[in-house]
């Protein structure tokens, strides 16, 4: 690979928000906020409660239009676009409840998931044309393949209902990753796991990572954070307090600061 490659792909940016400033009822929950994400990160979003990060969220997935400020999804101003307009460009959020179909089995939730994304139109699957025929056995191979990268491949014919709470919120992600996402958003997805769930869960993380999707994850659980971030940002009354690796944020006076001064014990 050149140098120029590299440099070039070091600096690729997913996602950035440039003075983004949000107003709620008076208040100011995101006061200026600039960040940015570059490819193939893992990147989490921390901060005591009421730090913003939900807020941030909700601007960045198009739920709420900032007071000022902009959004930009690769080269593309996003900023008060609908959510549905932003994930069709590839920013996927996974609700801390994303909905299985609890009747459904595991492999049915995955395609119902990518039927949502396939080309076969409604008038052809209701006539069974040899089109859709065809889309139906690719996107059932779809199917397989995600079982497998979700390690559920055994559950294929469980109901969702009857598998464990770990593998229900590997599902979800399974069902958003079927959007195919550039970008996947994860709300506290290790909140209610215990830890060996949690442990199945971040290795996922890293397989997405792996597979070249940014991640950006907000989580409470700091033994999670620490260990799969590339890289941390930590909002603290909606202002951006630091920035950096792991290492840096763990021995930032500011970080410690604002956790201590928060008298939150979970985080
Ligand atoms: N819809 C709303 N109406 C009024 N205030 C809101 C609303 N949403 C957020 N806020 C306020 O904005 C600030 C930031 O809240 P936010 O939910 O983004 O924090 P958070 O970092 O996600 O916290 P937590 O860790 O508790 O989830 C808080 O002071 C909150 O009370
Ligand atoms: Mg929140």
């Amino acid at each position: 690979m050149t140098l120029a490659k590299q440099a070039s792909e070091k600096e690729q940016i997913v996602l950035s928000l440039e003075g983004v400033t949000m107003k709620i009822a008076g208040l100011v929950a995101l006061n200026d906020v600039t960040f940015s994400i570059p490819a193939g990160k893992i990147v989490s979003l921390i901060g005591p409660n009421g730090a913003g990060k939900t807020t941030a969220y909700n601007v960045i997935s198009g739920y709420m239009a900032p007071t000022s400020g902009m959004v930009r999804l690769f080269d593309e101003d996003i900023t008060g676009h609908t959510p549905h307009s932003i994930a069709a460009r590839g920013l996927v959020r996974s609700f801390q409840r994303t909905s299985v179909f609890d009747d459904q089995t595991v492999f049915d939730n995955l395609l119902t998931a990518y039927h949502l994304q396939g080309r076969a139109s409604l008038i052809q699957s209701l006539l069974r044309l040899p089109e859709f025929r065809r889309e139906e056995a690719r996107l059932k191979k779809q199917v397989w393949e995600m079982l497998d990268f979700l390690e559920l491949r055994h559950r294929a014919d469980e109901r969702a209902a009857s598998l464990s709470y770990g593998e229900q919120r590997i599902l979800g992600v399974g069902i958003a990753l079927a959007a195919s996402p550039k970008i996947l958003l994860l709300d506290e997805p290790a909140a209610g796991l215990n830890p060996s769930e949690t442990d199945e869960f971040k290795a996922m993380i890293r397989r997405i990572g792996n597979s070249g999707i940014t991640v950006l994850l907000v989580e409470h659980d700091m033994h999670m954070v620490m260990s799969i971030s590339d890289q941390i940002v930590v909002l603290n009354q909606g202002q951006v307090i630091a920035e950096g690796d792991p290492q840096d944020i763990q021995n930032n006076p500011a970080v410690i600061e604002a956790y201590l001064g928060s008298g939150v014990k979970r985080a």
